[in-house]
């Protein structure tokens, strides 16, 4: 079979991910794809640095034994923290996921701009060097979601917990008149309806997820990899805990895909 056959692998701390797997099937439907799922050890953002690079090698050496021919990381805390040794360590492209701060600096007129996202994510490096290109005029409200993550992962996602927390980490920022909002965790697209309910539409809400997937096509493209055939790509996913959440949130999408969930 030739590389253009081969799937995209993509992979994130959970189901998260998902939320950008569907922006990569949207634009490149002839693609096929691997979605590992390593909800088993979600969440990484409380993670080390070190834990974080760890479960990163894991997860990438996985989807190459899966015959992936580009990975997808499908999570700001794993870009932010692994995606330069795994590019250091690995020959074949890797498309990363970062918070659209620079999207929103350019967009903001209260020149403020909050962003919601992991610990792991807020405090790497690599985040830190982004926003000190943003313009200085310019108040960046950041806020960890601490929680968020496990709720959406123990299928919660539209508990009485979940609004209590968004709203503690929302509220603040509207006072201080926020006017965009990024969302820098892939898990948090699916919390968009009940984010609305409480920023009502002064707000614009910002993810990365659709900037990903044009990001992907160009990179296939480019290293000539990109799969021309006109028949729908087949999508297998590996999760090592709580299948069910995966199910309803992929659930309706395409009738071509598998779920195995398995210890790995
Ligand atoms: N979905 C992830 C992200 O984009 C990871 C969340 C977590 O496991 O803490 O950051």
């Amino acid at each position: 079979m030739s590389l253009n056959k081969f799937p995209i692998g993509i992979f994130d701390s959970g189901v998260g991910g998902t939320s950008i797997w569907k922006e990569i099937i949207t634009h490149l439907p002839s693609e096929s794809t691997i979605y590992l799922s390593d909800s088993k050890n979600a969440p990484y953002g409380e993670k080390s640095e070190q834990e974080i690079i760890d479960l990163s090698i894991k997860n990438t050496q996985f989807l190459l034994s899966k015959n992936c021919k580009i990975i997808v990381i499908a999570c700001n805390t794993a870009t932010t923290n692994a995606i330069k040794l795994l590019r250091k360590n690995y020959d074949i492209p890797f498309i990363g996921i970062e918070p659209a701060i620079k999207p929103a600096a350019l967009k903001t007129k209260t020149n403020t701009i909050g962003i919601l996202a992991t610990k792991g994510t807020l405090n790497s490096e690599l985040f830190e060097k982004t926003s000190s290109t943003i313009n200085k005029e310019i108040t960046i409200i950041e806020k960890v979601g601490k929680g968020l993550v496990e709720l959406i992962e123990s299928g919660n996602l539209n508990s009485e917990k979940m609004t209590k927390l968004l709203s503690s980490f929302i509220k603040p920022m509207i006072d201080k008149k926020v006017d965009c909002l990024v969302l820098g965790c892939t898990h948090y697209p699916y919390l968009i309806p009940q984010i609305r309910e409480l920023v009502g539409n002064k707000i614009q809400i910002i993810d990365s997820g659709e900037a990903v997937a044009r990001q992907t096509k160009t990179i296939l493209e480019t290293n000539q990899l990109l799969n021309k055939s006109d028949t729908a790509g087949v999508h297998q996913f590996y999760i090592n805990k709580n299948k069910k959440v995966l199910e309803i949130l992929i659930s309706g999408d395409k009738n071509n895909l598998k779920i195995s969930e398995e210890d790995f």
